[in-house]
């Protein structure tokens, strides 16, 4: 089951691209169904709850769609600076770099180019720094950040990283997406923080509250089987109130941390604690999202 469209997609439109497509892959000797590869998809990650793992998700899906041999582009919109740092670690004189390419002088122009995007350390994965000049720009329109973020040519994937707030950089994020992804923690808090995520979206752009989906992260097997466990507790709070609640769950792990800070990878066959299982995690998330059923090991 996909659960998001792209932006330009209706029946006869996706009928006609894979028409094209086709004759494309004739005429050029190339794949005569490389359709997969012609989809662009945007998907923000958003919760105005901190630490979520909304940074760690953007990573993790970046990487499995770069290891499908996607060309996934991620932008960085929040100030934490958290996926700049993974993707560009290593790389020399990159605070300089990022001092002239990155996401608040994109905003400044209008548009994102050559001129804003960094091949990342990773194949496949480019990506558009943050930068703290973001803070002035909070008052731009949202209109003009949501065109700014689909601007980008030449990628199939778009992935957007929010700082964990409401402001207009964070709503045209959600503008700009075929697919809202917001992680979970199992706290009331989050709970609370998730209803007010929807009330302001459907107030600012309701058509997108349609694209959102609560993404169950730091799941534990183990508290699933106690019915008074406060993630049973919050999670009967979210099926109550909510219906866009995806079925796939990520594991609580601390190989999170691990694949973050310490660049170990994900592999479904690992007996590390976690790393299997978020390697399958993820593998679901994304054949769900664009409908597919291919099994990443490593990424
Ligand atoms: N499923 C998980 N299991 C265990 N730890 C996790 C999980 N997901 C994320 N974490 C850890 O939680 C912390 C916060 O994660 P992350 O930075 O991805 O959250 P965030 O929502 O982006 O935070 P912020 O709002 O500050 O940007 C990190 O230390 C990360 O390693
Ligand atoms: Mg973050």
């Amino acid at each position: 089951m996909p659960i998001a469209k792209n932006e330009s997609g209706n029946k006869s439109a996706l009928l006609i691209l894979v028409f094209i497509n086709y004759i494309l892959g004739q005429a050029t000797g190339g794949c005569a169904f490389c359709f997969w590869s012609l989809i662009i998809m945007v998907i923000t990650v958003s919760s105005i709850k901190g630490g979520v793992g909304k940074s760690s998700v953007v990573l993790l899906l970046a990487n499995n769609l770069a290891s499908r041999g996607r060309k996934v582009l991620v932008i960085d919109t929040d100030l934490n600076n958290t996926v700049t740092v993974y993707y560009t670690m290593g790389i020399g004189r990159i605070g300089e770099i990022c001092e002239r390419q990155n996401i608040s002088l994109a905003f400044s122009q209008g548009r994102i180019d050559g001129k804003n995007i960094i091949q990342s350390r990773k194949e496949n994965v480019s990506i558009v720094p943050s930068s703290l000049r973001l803070l002035d720009q909070r008052s731009m329109e949202n209109v003009d950040i949501k065109k700014v973020l689909r601007s980008a040519k030449g990628f199939n994937d778009i992935i957007i990283d929010t700082s964990p707030t409401y402001d207009s950089i964070v709503a045209g994020a959600w503008m700009a997406a075929d697919l809202i992804l917001s992680p979970v923690k199992f706290t009331e808090y989050n709970f609370n923080m998730s209803a007010c995520l929807m009330s302001k979206m459907r107030s600012v752009t309701p058509e997108q509250a349609k694209k959102t989906y609560f993404l169950f992260n730091h799941w534990s097997e183990q508290y699933a089987k106690f019915p008074t466990s406060m993630q049973n507790l919050v999670l009967t709070m979210y099926r109550q109130n909510f219906d866009n609640l995806l079925s796939v769950t990520l594991p609580d792990t601390r190989f999170v941390d691990r694949y973050t800070n310490f660049d170990e990878k994900c592999n479904v066959h690992s007996l590390q604690p976690g790393c299997a299982r978020l390697a399958k995690g993820i593998n679901e998330l994304i054949n769900m999202i664009y409908d597919q059923n291919t099994v990443v090991e490593v990424f």
